[in-house]
């Protein structure tokens, strides 16, 4: 597979240094045939737990942080990322908010109940040493919950441009396998969506999100295109 530059290190750090791509990204995605949004299913999955605390690892702009905190208003949710611009956001927003990698947070052991990873986890340099962090800074008995993209997600129009799936350390396909290595029942729900392009120059705004010469090699097409996208939200106790 040609590594596109979301897979580099320091693209990484470009690419959340400040939240326009993730935003235009976010845009696009619409619940698939069955109708569901996994967005839902995870913010369900958080407020289920009935959370006094949670931390979020990988933030984001803090929208979802946002949305739980204005259901359970007396959470104490602390957001955290490694994007200084992504802090400034959630913290905008209202969202307690701090700079920290995922495999070094500023916690004390057994402070949270609840503990999120979003569409994250994927990009963490050591997975193993994210999860021990997020089982440490959890309370026994408390849920991890987490959000991650399968291999084939959006997958016919990285082919379409010339491109290859995303294959990540932490796709949908083995994110039970090593939940499993650090929490011991973990449930999985795979969902479909859709990614909704208005015309050709939403579907290069979104691959140039990532990945210029992806963007420059989608071949023109007329009207709107949707594509599928394959994610799963997980839970890990
Ligand atoms: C795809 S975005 C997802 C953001 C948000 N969770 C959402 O669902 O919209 C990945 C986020 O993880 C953050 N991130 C990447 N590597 C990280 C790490 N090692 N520790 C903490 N955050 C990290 C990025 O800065 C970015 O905000």
């Amino acid at each position: 597979m040609r590594p596109t530059e979301m897979t580099t290190p320091d693209a990484m750090i470009t690419q959340y240094s400040s939240t326009e791509r993730l935003a235009t990204r976010r845009g696009v995605w619409r619940p698939g045939p069955e109708g569901v949004s996994p967005t839902d299913v995870l913010r369900g999955a958080i407020l289920d737990a009935q959370p006094t605390s949670v931390i979020e690892i990988g933030c984001g702009t803090g929208h979802l942080a946002r949305s739980v905190m204005d259901v359970v208003p007396d959470v104490d949710y602390v957001a955290t990322d490694l994007s200084p611009a992504m802090v400034t956001s959630a913290a905008a927003l209202g969202v307690p908010a701090t700079v920290a990698p995922a495999d070094d947070l500023p916690f004390p052991d057994q402070t949270f109940d609840v503990a999120v990873a979003a569409w994250m986890l994927y990009h963490v340099p050591d997975l193993d040493a994210a999860l021990r962090e997020l089982r440490r800074v959890l309370r026994p008995g408390g849920v991890l919950v987490v959000a991650t993209n399968g291999a084939e997600h959006l997958a016919d129009l990285l082919r379409e441009a010339g491109g290859e799936p995303l294959v990540t350390q932490f796709t949908s396909e083995v994110a039970e396998e090593m939940l499993g290595r650090h929490f011991s029942h973990v449930t999985h729900r795979d969902i479909e969506t859709r990614a909704t392009f208005e015309d050709h120059a939403a579907a290069v705004a979104y691959l140039a999100t990532f990945d210029a010469e992806l963007s420059r090699a989608l071949p023109p097409f007329d009207g709107p295109r949707s594509y599928a996208g394959s994610t799963a939200i997980l839970t890990a106790r």
